[in-house]
This record gives C-alpha cells, sequence and structure tokens, in this order.
C-alpha cells in the first residue's frame, strides 16, 4: 500500500454500450462497483463526439457517485458550460482530437496561458477543482501553476509504451522529476494514461503522487 487515491475511469464500460446503444452496461452502475471495491475517485471523459460517455451519465453520476467525480473534457466554451453548470468535483482538462483514439498527449498549456487562465478562473470560481494533464515536463509544470491550476496529472502514456527497459527508465525518471516539481510549486500531482496491474508498481512508488487515474486495464479485467 503506497496511501494514494485511485480514480477509476469507467469511459470503457460506456464504449461497449455504444458500439451497440444498448442500456447496458451502465457506467452508472461500474462506478457503483468501483466505488463498493475501494475507489476513491470516479473519472469520466465527456467527449465532444459522445463516443463513449453521454450527457446523461455525467448528470446522474453527479448525483450518485459517493467519493468525487473528475471530470475530463476539452477546455472548450460547451464544455466549460456543462461543467459549471453540473459541478463535478474536479475537472481534467485534457487535449481532444476527434481522430485520436484515445487522448494521445498532453495538454500544451504553455502554448494557451490567457486563454487557459481564463477556463480555469470560470471553473474555480464555480467551485470546482482544476487540474492540467500535461506531459511530464518542466516548462507544462510551470505553466500549469501559471494558469492557477490546482493540479496536474501527467501522462504516463509513453513511459507504459515504451519499447525498451532503457526507454522505459528514461520515461519514469521523467515522471519521478516531474512529481517532484509539481508538488515544490505546491500543486497537487496525479499521474495516469495505458497503466495497468504490472507497469502501475515503479509509478505508485513515486512519493509526490496523490493519485492515479486507471480505466482500460481494470475496465477489460
Ligand atoms: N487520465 C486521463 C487524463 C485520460 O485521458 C485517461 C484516458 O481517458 C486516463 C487517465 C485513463 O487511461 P487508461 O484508460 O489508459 O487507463
Amino acid at each position: 500500500m503506497y496511501g494514494k487515491r485511485l480514480g477509476v475511469n469507467v469511459d470503457h464500460s460506456a464504449t461497449i454500450r455504444q458500439a451497440r446503444g444498448t442500456l447496458y452496461p451502465d457506467p452508472v452502475f461500474v462506478a457503483l462497483l468501483a466505488e463498493r471495491a475501494g475507489a476513491h475517485q470516479i473519472t469520466i471523459h465527456l467527449r465532444e463526439d459522445r463516443r463513449h460517455i453521454i450527457d446523461r451519465d455525467l448528470e446522474i453520476l453527479r448525483e450518485t457517485v459517493q467519493t468525487e467525480l473528475n471530470l475530463e473534457m476539452a477546455a472548450s466554451e460547451e464544455m466549460v458550460e456543462i461543467a459549471v453548470r453540473v459541478k463535478p468535483d474536479r475537472v481534467t482538462l485534457v487535449p481532444e482530437k476527434r481522430e485520436e483514439q484515445t487522448t494521445e498527449g498532453g495538454l500544451d498549456v504553455a502554448a494557451d496561458i490567457a486563454g487557459l487562465k481564463w477556463v480555469v478562473k470560470r471553473l474555480k470560481n464555480a467551485g470546482i477543482s482544476v487540474s492540467m494533464f500535461i506531459e511530464p515536463d518542466g516548462r507544462q509544470i510551470v505553466a500549469s501553476r501559471e494558469v492557477g491550476a490546482d493540479a496536474v496529472e501527467l501522462h504516463t502514456g509513453r513511459y507504459c509504451d515504451a519499447g525498451s527497459v532503457k526507454e522505459r527508465e528514461t520515461q519514469f525518471d521523467l515522471i519521478e522529476g516531474a512529481a517532484r516539481h509539481g508538488a515544490e510549486l505546491g500543486l497537487e500531482v496525479a499521474a495516469g494514461h495505458g497503466l495497468d496491474y504490472q507497469n502501475v508498481e515503479p509509478i505508485a512508488t513515486i512519493e509526490e503522487i496523490d493519485e492515479l487515474n486507471i480505466g482500460h486495464s481494470i475496465i477489460a479485467r
């Protein structure tokens, strides 16, 4: 036990539902199972194309989640309006491209400081804690602090996809360094993407990481 919080991302139960346009499996039910099994948070991504989680899921989960609800979303006007109305406990801002299979890279916070400052301010004024999903890169950590984020979520995709032990070590070191840097700047630090029952263990030893968000591997199991 490393004393971390686990956010279970239930998007992929909705992926199966949407594949057939059925009422099942219901991510609301899956979220309850995850909470009963000990999850500290339920994470969902409301995508622009509604390919898995749909508005109804967000609305119902806001009523039923007994832990914390973390909404991943693009920093678009549509999504900010939804978040301010529904009020998840946390919003994690992610980049979003329609063609991607999943969120492929971190948000380039440094490239849009002014725009993101405004989005963060609106969300925080609604009482929502805000996190930035970023690459483990010092520039993005500093930029996240600058836009007023409460937290960062470090993208672990490159670590998980590393093709060699050496590459994995390099990616691990970047995550560890970024976690330390974030904590030094007073940011809460989360990590996620591509983590599974094997590769999570080293990441879970990084002291400065407070929270892990894991979806595909848990839902698949
Ligand atoms: N964190 C963020 C910001 C994500 O976008 C995702 C994928 O939706 C996850 C965590 C979970 O990734 P995975 O499904 O690969 O565990």
